[in-house]
């Protein structure tokens, strides 16, 4: 159990105040209550990340109900978040887990995701960590074919799955697009037969496929097209029980963005799915492994203003935060919605960058947005950070991590991380690097 999860607060957050919540992290206006959020950052400090059960609820329905006639099954891919609460919630919605390290696969089982609900893509895979996914009974996806080799060398008569290297790729960064000609993922397409021959002398299954092309898919077509791909594939493989198209369903950051029409894209993906069925006659399952869609919109960071400071041509805000916290401006040039809660809705509005306490210049968390004046002490809502904001953040410049808050279902908010003290940061390094403290 963790010990942070008795850790709840009386006040209870009307359901209305939950809805404005989700209001600014659905589509960026200003929060309906911003007064409750001031209050847990008064409760709990800042810098601190605010996660919406509700939202995280509905939209795993969203994605459940998708594919109504079609043997569609969803795992959250965890990296985006790994809270083990948020875990626990989506897998009560009846997802199971996408994991991409040993590390990841012992965080489900130890939060109790059975085995046959745990999926995990291996990347540069150690032998150990083989053996202890094997040990663990989860889907092992292999995206190698010296790694496939080898597990056909140590596991004959067993089964696997395999990632494939469709040649198609799409993300809302380079750095993010996996499944292109050059990625490091996936077995080479005319690897293929040369991987099932090994299998198949090893009496090894290659009971399922997968691709992933990349995260914040730009093009539905894309994805439609890496569907086509593997559900060519599909006949090569005796074994077949299942395919796995991976995750990339992207979310909104900016109001003006239209959201991926995913209704219109299950339509599409449906009449591929359902000929595929007809024709195939084997029960085949099929897997998606979105991470971004199910957390980003329900998850702010609430971050203090603690410097305002005119620059000649811009002025920054000056917080609390910085890239070590939500890395994705500064690593992919990374668009979030900055609302001040602290302003009055009638505020003057000037421009600003809205810049962290990292020791680099390239911390800047926003540049030359538009937004309410601001002064000391207000407090910002980074929104759409439920996704690759805390499992990406750092201890750089030796700063502790931010606290997790979750609004529960019922409009109660619980600290589900709590902030290490400064002293407690230092410590725990210094213990950890095996140093005898000297004071
Ligand atoms: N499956 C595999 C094999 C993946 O590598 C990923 C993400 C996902 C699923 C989930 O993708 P999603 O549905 O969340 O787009 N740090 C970047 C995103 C990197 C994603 C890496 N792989 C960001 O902040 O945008």
């Amino acid at each position: 159990m963790c010990k942070f999860g008795a850790v709840e607060n009386n006040v209870q957050i009307t359901n209305s105040i939950a809805e404005g919540f989700s209001q600014i992290t659905d589509m960026h206006p200003v929060p309906v209550d911003p007064d409750r959020l001031i209050a847990i950052a008064q409760k709990w400090g800042t810098p601190t990340y605010i996660y919406l059960e509700k939202l995280i609820r509905e939209r795993c329905r969203k994605l459940i109900n998708l594919f109504p006639d079609l043997p569609v099954s969803w795992l959250y891919a965890i990296k985006a978040n790994d809270n083990p609460h948020l875990m626990d919630i989506i897998a009560d919605e009846g997802l199971g887990f996408d994991t991409v390290s040993y590390e990841e696969v012992l965080l489900c089982r130890k939060i109790g995701a059975e085995p046959h609900h745990i999926f995990y893509t291996e990347n540069n895979m150690t032998d150990a960590e083989m053996k202890g996914a094997v040990e663990q009974q989860v889907i092992l996806n292999i995206g190698s074919l010296s790694r496939l080799e080898a597990f056909c060398d140590t596991f004959p008569g067993s089964s696997c799955s395999i990632r494939i290297k469709p040649d198609i790729g799409d993300g809302h960064h380079a750095k993010v697009d996996t499944g292109n000609e050059d990625s490091k993922f996936g077995i080479r397409l005319d690897q293929l037969s040369e991987a099932i021959a090994y299998a198949e002398k090893n009496r090894v299954a290659i009971k399922g496929i997968h691709a992933h092309i990349g995260s914040g898919i730009r093009e539905p077509e894309n994805l439609l097209y890496e569907i086509n791909v593997l559900l060519d594939l599909a006949r090569l493989f005796n074994d077949l029980e299942f395919i796995n198209f991976g995750g990339g369903i992207p979310i909104p950051y900016r109001s003006d963005e239209p959201d991926f029409d995913l209704n219109r894209f299950a339509e599409l993906a449906s009449g591929r799915l359902k000929t595929f069925i007809g024709e195939e006659g084997r029960p085949i399952r099929f897997l998606f492994e979105p991470g971004r869609w199910i957390v980003g919109p329900a998850g702010i960071l609430l971050t203090q203003i603690n410097t305002v400071k005119d620059q000649g041509r811009k002025t920054f805000l000056g917080t609390d935060t910085g890239f070590n916290h939500l890395l994705r401006p500064a690593l992919y040039d990374a668009y979030h919605g900055v609302v001040n809660i602290s302003a009055p809705s009638d505020a003057e509005t000037r421009v600003y960058d809205v810049a962290g306490n990292i020791c680099e210049s390239g911390d800047i968390l926003a540049t030359d947005r538009e937004m309410s004046e601001s002064k000391t002490g207000d407090y910002l809502a980074i929104l759409d950070a439920g996704a690759y904001g805390m499992t990406m953040a750092s201890l750089y410049n030796r700063r502790a991590l931010p606290a997790e808050i979750l609004i529960t279902g019922k409009g109660f908010h619980k600290a589900i991380r709590q902030r290490k003290t400064p002293e407690q940061t230092v410590d725990e390094f210094l213990q950890d690097t095996g140093y005898s403290q000297k004071k």
